[in-house]
């Protein structure tokens, strides 16, 4: 069949049309390179086939089924390039830099502040407890006359308040859900209540004008100074390692009496203070309408964002509130 002039003249115009349509740069080109060699009339594989009925009979299957091999060829690469020059054209109306690398998949995770939340709250619940919250916007009269703190005392001022309205403020410390939970429950109560609390702090390194915290509250008949410091001591132990020893330092908070500082010290370092503590006053069971004379309690305010600083050995608890995710991303 090679021997047949007309089947090497078909591959040879092949050649030449599949080399017209790569060179063809639009789709005006493609129609035009089209219509110079499928062309029924015009074009020049029916042009070369108009020889065959000078060849000898036995020739001319081969050189038919030669001419259909090539209008097929010739048919796919025009397709071919027509996508190829759509695609082109998407591309510069919506660049795509294809060498760009690939950005990965995100992978969330739990924020270290909350997972030390939950850390601390899964111990306590071992022993007992049970989660509640209480609401951000508070009264004056949850966030501190009812802990027994009236509104011209100190320890009012101290908290810097944020106020939305005349008696309704951002609460600055999540100690108004004790106040919440007692009136809503009876004894005997064993509850810790994490969220976020406000205050118009300064803000540096180790506050944040919002930051969380962690109430823990226990009220029963007969509960006394050594359930509270044998808790938090087995609380501590439990966090941070059997050797780790626990300090109480005498403090004042108008709701707790006697008050205390809760310090923990790991092996090789300082002692770190991590919440403030105490006996729950009988003023503020009295204000819940609880029998002083029957019950009494402890309680205490716990940093999370101090816990996950030491745990971490991040050095500016800003970090955990300013959502960078490259900050972030590293406790995936
Ligand atoms: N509410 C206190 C604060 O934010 C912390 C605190 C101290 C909570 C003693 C308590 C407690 O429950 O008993 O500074």
């Amino acid at each position: 069949m090679a021997s047949v002039p007309l089947v090497e003249a078909l591959r040879a115009l092949e050649q030449k049309a599949r080399a017209a349509v790569e060179e063809a740069g639009d789709a005006g080109d493609l129609e035009r390179v089209r219509v110079a060699y499928l062309g029924r009339k015009e074009g020049r594989i029916s042009g070369l086939l108009r020889g065959l009925g000078k060849l000898p009979p036995e020739d001319r299957p081969a050189v038919g089924a030669e001419a259909n091999r090539v209008k097929g060829s010739v048919a796919a690469a025009l397709d071919a390039r027509a996508e190829t020059l759509a695609t082109d054209a998407l591309q510069a109306r919506d660049p795509v830099d294809l060498t760009l690398p690939p950005r990965g998949k995100w992978r969330g995770t739990i924020h270290p502040v909350s997972r030390a939340i939950d850390d601390i709250w899964a111990i306590f619940r071992s022993m007992g407890f049970t989660r509640t919250r209480g609401p951000e916007v508070d009264d004056e009269w949850y966030n501190f006359v009812a802990l027994n703190t009236p509104l011209d005392h100190p320890a009012a001022d101290e908290q810097d308040t944020l106020y939305l309205a005349p008696g309704l403020l951002l609460r600055s410390h999540t100690s108004p859900v004790q106040v919440r939970t007692m009136q809503k429950h009876e004894p005997p109560l064993r509850i810790v209540a994490p969220g976020m609390v406000y205050r118009r702090d300064t803000y540096d390194a180790t506050h944040t004008p919002a930051f969380a915290q962690i109430e823990g509250l226990v009220v029963d008949e007969g509960v006394t100074f050594v359930d509270f410091k044998a808790t938090l001591a087995e609380f501590a132990r439990r966090f941070w390692g059997p050797g780790t020893q626990v300090r109480f330092r005498p403090s004042f908070f108008p709701f707790t009496e006697p008050s205390a500082e809760v310090d923990v010290k790991r092996q090789g370092s300082d002692w770190l203070e991590i919440m403030g503590a105490g006996m729950v006053d009988p003023a503020v069971l009295e204000n819940v309408g609880y029998d002083p004379e029957r019950y009494t309690g402890w309680a205490f305010g716990m940093g999370p964002g101090r816990v996950a600083m030491l745990r971490h050995g991040v050095r500016d608890l800003r970090l955990f509130y300013e959502n960078d995710m490259r900050f972030l991303g590293q406790f995936a």
